[in-house]
């Protein structure tokens, strides 16, 4: 698999900006539906995109809005085939800073979107990509997770960030065991430094320093590369179980 084509239907977080957007405009442009869900209203977004673009406003970390998110793709599209998980938000405070001790809450908020919520994406369209009749290689779907390479070298001030990413890369594995028998993927994307309204928000210097830690290009990533990588993953069905890192050869030291 997988064939991307008129009939598949993608469910796509964090699809109102950077990573997420991009994956999103790629996956139409192959021809798929795609349920763009984010906590900033995507129906601007959808409406320039067209009619097989699903805008759905949810806050991963409340599963209310998950499941009734979830519900609003099958009711307009049939199923899910794919799910990319770009949702995320990087929180940045050091364990003892000027104003005291690290925030437990700012902690704690790190790990309900980027982990519990990014699980309950995952849990909730396995669960409708489990009824799919399967291809020829006998799979069901595909679901690609955002990590970040924080996962491996955090910065000063990203403790809760980088232990979020972590955990995305932690789930993976045990994620991909227990659906492989439904024949549903699962994989990570680490990505390094990408130029997104994420990067945008960084003081001028880190995002200078953004543009200089990759080995080669040395520039940010861009979203294009990202969507890239997320449809060639659909596309192989030889990739499971792993987390890519997108980086340039970027090692944040
Ligand atoms: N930009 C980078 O340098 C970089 C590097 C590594 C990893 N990442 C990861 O890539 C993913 C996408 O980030 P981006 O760079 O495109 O940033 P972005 O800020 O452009 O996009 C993130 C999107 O997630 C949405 N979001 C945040 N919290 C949400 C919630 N609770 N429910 C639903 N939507 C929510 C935001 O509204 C936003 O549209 C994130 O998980 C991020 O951690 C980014």
């Amino acid at each position: 698999m997988m064939n991307i084509s008129g009939s598949t239907v993608a469910f796509v977080t964090g699809a109102a900006s950077g990573l997420g957007l991009a994956a999103a405009r790629a996956l139409l442009d192959a021809g798929a539906s795609v349920v763009l869900a984010d906590r900033d209203d995507p129906s601007g977004v959808a409406a320039e995109l067209g009619d097989r673009a699903l805008a759905t406003k949810v806050d991963v970390s409340e599963p209310d809005s998950v499941q009734s998110a979830v519900e609003s793709a099958v009711k307009r599209f049939g199923t899910v085939h794919l799910t990319i998980n770009a949702a995320g938000i990087a929180p940045a405070a050091t364990i003892l800073g000027r104003r005291g001790m690290h925030d437990l809450d700012k902690f704690r908020r790190a790990f309900e979107i980027n982990v519990f919520g990014l699980f309950d994406v995952c849990r909730r369209t396995a669960d409708i990509m489990q009824h799919n009749v399967p291809d020829e290689n006998g799979e069901r779907g595909v679901i690609i997770n955002v990590s970040s390479g924080a996962a491996w070298q955090g910065q000063r001030g990203q403790a809760a960030y980088a232990s979020s990413k972590a955990a995305v890369i932690g789930m993976m594995l045990p994620i991909a065991k227990d659906l492989a028998a439904l024949g549903i993927r699962v994989t990570s994307i680490a990505p390094g430094p990408f130029d997104t309204a994420m990067a945008a928000g960084f003081s001028d210097a880190t995002r200078a320093t953004m543009n200089e830690i990759p080995l080669h290009p040395r520039r940010m990533g861009r979203p294009q590369e990202f969507a890239d990588l997320a449809l060639h993953i659909v596309r192989n069905p030889y990739l499971n179980a792993t987390t890519i890192a997108l980086d340039g050869g970027a090692r944040m030291v």
